[in-house]
């Protein structure tokens, strides 16, 4: 099937720009490890990992025939009251691999969800022990939580929040990002500047009275809004502050979690713990939309009070749990622990920095930026058309140079994939040198 015989117009496309991108469509219509396949049978090099989704590869047989056969068994039970084995199966090989204390999974569909339920999680959490007062929401600039009203009203990605400013939730406040390109620029990994920023949440409990504050969440490294890795000893310097004021510490892992950073959890790289962590895509390899909320086991635990037969969260989706998202969640685990893909990943980072590095002195490059296997080139913005030269590249890179490449405005964002190929790296970053050497 060619682009030109496919309809467009219906389908409203989230994040995209619509009217330009359907003049001349990009559509994929297959997969197949680290390539996909365009309407007219091209291969694409896959920069980015689906949608930093699929680190094992799109199509995996392992997880592929794992669904296939699950679908055919069980396509649906609900997990209100009756449910289904798969979830429970990978609730507890989840929580086996989070840090030491987190014995127990909410499962949602997206990472949006896993946010909205975790802030509800925390503030049900300080209720059950007797601290309703603690209301007040901390997030971060820059932070990205998903689209829902609690995650777009802690996230602090301002066209984001722009058309819904007088609708975000109230009592919530933002620290400052730890961006900063006169001390951090071109710092390989973690930048040495910026600890000091996490003292605005001090600065935050001074004002509302730390009593008031359920919980703070943040992305370890945050990753939408262009790869800003936490400067050293900001994480700790943040997990002091909650403990002192009886503060939640929310670490969003949609991104992160799996392998992401070279190991299961953030925590696991960073040695800072949270009390809750938000998953979503790899959870499942992107192969199916699943979510999970992990939370330690305080935090079960202060829930499971009162009579018995009363439910003890309101909260729930009809599909939390699915037993084919679920089923796709285990063959997914089953791949990640029996190939060592996230020994793979931490194997691969150094190679990845040094390509990625090797942009430094590029004449349109301002910063670049690493941490595990996230990475960003920041190009600088054409005079008064921020964004166009970013999108430029995504398009002439699937076009020209069969890459798919994802731009945050002028941000080169990368996701390669876990087990990734160092040749087929090395052969992406210079057909995507080729393609910055030639767009204005
Ligand atoms: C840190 C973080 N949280 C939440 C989300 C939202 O996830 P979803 O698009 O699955 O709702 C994302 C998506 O990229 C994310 O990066």
């Amino acid at each position: 099937m060619s682009a030109a015989d496919l309809e467009t117009n219906a389908f409203w496309m989230p994040f995209t720009a619509n009217r330009d991108f359907k003049k001349n469509p990009r559509i994929i219509t297959g997969a197949s490890g680290h390539h996909y396949t365009r309407s007219d049978g091209t291969r694409l090099y896959d920069t980015f990992s689906g949608l930093w989704s699929s680190g094992a590869g799109h199509c995996h047989p392992k997880i592929v025939a794992a669904v296939q056969k699950q679908v055919a068994e069980l396509d649906f039970s609900m997990t209100f009251q009756a449910s289904n084995d798969k979830a429970f199966a990978l609730a507890e090989r989840i929580t086996g691999m989070a840090p030491d204390g987190f014995s127990n999974c909410f499962f949602t569909n997206s990472g949006s969800e896993s946010v909205d339920t975790a802030l509800k999680i925390a503030l049900g959490y300080h209720r059950a022990r007797g601290e309703g007062h603690r209301t007040r929401l901390i997030g971060r600039e820059r932070g990205y939580h998903g689209v829902n009203f609690g995650g777009m009203s802690v996230g602090g990605i301002v066209p984001n929040r722009k058309a819904f400013s007088a609708n975000l939730i109230p009592g919530v406040d933002h620290m400052r990002h730890t961006m900063n390109l006169e001390h951090a620029a071109f710092t390989r990994g973690q930048p040495q500047w910026g600890a000091h920023l996490a003292d605005d949440l001090e600065r935050l409990a001074s004002l509302h009275d730390g009593s008031n504050i359920a919980a703070v969440i943040v992305e370890p490294v945050a990753g939408s809004t262009g790869i800003l890795p936490p400067p050293v000893g900001y994480l700790e310097k943040l997990r002091e502050i909650c403990d002192r004021h009886g503060i939640l510490l929310i670490f969003d892992e949609v991104i992160t979690a799996f392998g992401r950073l070279g190991k299961p959890f953030a925590p696991d790289r960073f040695g800072v713990i949270p009390d809750i962590i938000t998953t979503a895509k790899g959870l499942t390899n992107g192969v199916i939309p699943m979510g999970a909320v992990l939370v330690r086991k305080e935090i079960y635990d202060a829930f499971m009070q009162g009579p018995e037969f009363i439910i003890e969260i309101f909260h729930g989706y009809t599909y939390s749990g699915h037993p084919v998202a679920a089923a796709a969640g285990l063959a997914a685990m089953d791949v990640y622990e029996g190939e060592g893909t996230f020994e793979q990943a931490a194997a691969l980072e150094s190679t990845f920095e040094d390509i990625l590095h090797s942009f430094a002195d590029h004449e349109k490059v301002i910063d670049v930026r690493n941490c595990g296997l996230m990475g960003a080139i920041e190009l600088a913005p054409r005079d008064g058309a921020p964004g166009a030269r970013g999108l430029e590249i995504h398009k002439k890179c699937f076009w020209d140079e069969h890459l798919v490449v994802r731009n945050g405005m002028d941000v080169l964002q990368f996701a390669p994939f876990l087990n990734s190929k160092e040749d087929e790296m090395q052969q992406s970053f210079e057909a995507i040198r080729r393609v910055i050497d030639t767009i204005d």
